[in-house]
């Protein structure tokens, strides 16, 4: 009998989600003559069952397309917002699963869907997952559908900024996206020629960075380009981070409820460090400096022929391994060939940039500065 299966897109929308959605579509009915059925906006629409039926006519001319048809959310199963309330509806999106007579329900998205995948899995829900997001942070796969994208529009953003700050002898702070990983920033940065590049596993000392730019003045560049990554933080903040996190280990009672607080305090100060950089660098340095925040222009618009190969990649080999009746894994790439990794080792954790990556080793090499003074 032919199989029933599924597809969400939950968490934020990246380019190259439509080419997936296509890619397990079009690959299990054509293949394996399978009904699919696609959920709207993340696990909120599926506990909600809002659904379309995806056929070979709704699966056509939407490789190029950005966003995702499905249109996607934040929603955790487990901890879904109903009514300001915080609960947890696995049974209710069982009981639609059931309903549909699925025998996969395919997840497309970033960590925290991973995370999520797993909870419904725990109730027995059948999952498969393919990990897309522009930070490239998903624990098991050398690589995710949307990075390449949002690296290409980060790097020409980056390449334009060198002619109006060559021009106005300016500094120029870049704030780039990634979330806690550094992946996109050091990319962009190094494909760009930034001058600096600040990333989260890389605290930055503020005074360094301006010796970086100083010494490059007195060699004649009287401009610079600062890629920052979201969620670069500066040594003091990683530190004073560093010992709530370690005193949270085994605090309890007022205490533990008096550290979580000044916890939030230092994540609220992030959201405006990249000017703080700015501000900084200008009192430090005496050259006038301006801030470009990239934001979600680097996850707009159409995926780059390298997204669209990898998801389409994923996708049909996804249907290929539900048609073998394999559930409970991420589809990854591992030595550029898809691997299915199992939730257990993925769910929760993050990939980061090694501090012995070859893009660290090349900046070094190259002389960009990482935050810690000139060359380092
Ligand atoms: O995970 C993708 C991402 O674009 C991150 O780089 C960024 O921190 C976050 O999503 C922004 O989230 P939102 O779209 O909810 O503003």
């Amino acid at each position: 009998m032919s199989k029933n299966i599924g597809i969400l897109t939950s968490g934020g929308d990246t380019p190259g989600l439509n080419a997936a959605i296509r890619g397990i579509g079009k690959s299990a009915i054509r293949k394996y003559g399978m009904s699919v059925v696609g959920f709207r906006d993340g696990f909120k629409g599926l506990m909600q069952n809002r659904h379309v039926r995806l056929d070979s006519a709704s699966l056509s001319g939407i490789l190029t397309l950005g966003g995702t048809i499905l249109g996607t959310a934040r929603e955790k199963p487990h901890r879904m917002n109903v009514g300001g309330e915080k609960m947890d509806m696995r049974h209710v999106i069982k009981a639609n699963i059931e309903e549909h007579h699925l025998d996969t329900l395919i997840c497309l998205g970033g960590g925290g869907t991973q995370k999520n995948a797993l909870a419904l899995q725990e109730v027995g829900v059948p999952v498969l997952t393919l990990p897309k997001t522009i930070d490239r942070d998903v624990w098991g796969t050398e690589i995710t559908f949307g990075f390449d994208t949002a690296l290409n529009i980060a790097t020409e953003a980056i390449d334009r900024l060198h002619s109006t700050a060559h021009s106005h002898h300016r500094i120029i702070v870049v704030e780039v996206m990634g979330h806690n990983a550094g992946w996109l920033a050091l990319g962009s940065g190094l494909a760009g020629g930034a001058d600096v590049i600040l990333i989260p596993e890389i605290p930055y000392d503020a005074e360094a960075v301006a010796e970086t730019i100083k010494a490059r003045r007195s060699g004649g560049s009287t401009f610079s380009i600062v890629a920052v990554s979201e969620g670069a933080m500066s040594k003091q903040d990683a530190a004073e981070l560093a010992e709530i996190e370690e005193q949270l280990e085994t605090a309890e009672g007022d205490t533990r409820a008096e550290l979580k607080a000044i916890r939030k305090d230092v994540e609220a100060r992030q959201k405006d460090s990249t000017a703080r950089v700015a501000r900084r660098l200008e009192e430090l340095t005496g050259l006038e400096s301006r801030v470009t925040i990239l934001g979600h222009v680097q996850r707009g618009g159409t995926p780059s022929p390298a997204d669209r190969l990898l998801a389409s990649r994923l996708g049909t080999a996804t249907a290929d391994l539900v048609a073998e009746g394999v559930t409970g894994v991420m589809m990854a790439i591992r030595g550029g060939e898809v691997v299915p990794v199992p939730l257990e080792e993925v769910a929760g954790r993050r990939s980061v940039v090694p501090l012995d990556h070859p893009w660290i080793e090349a900046a070094r090499s190259l002389g960009v500065g990482l935050g810690l003074g000139p060359g380092q």
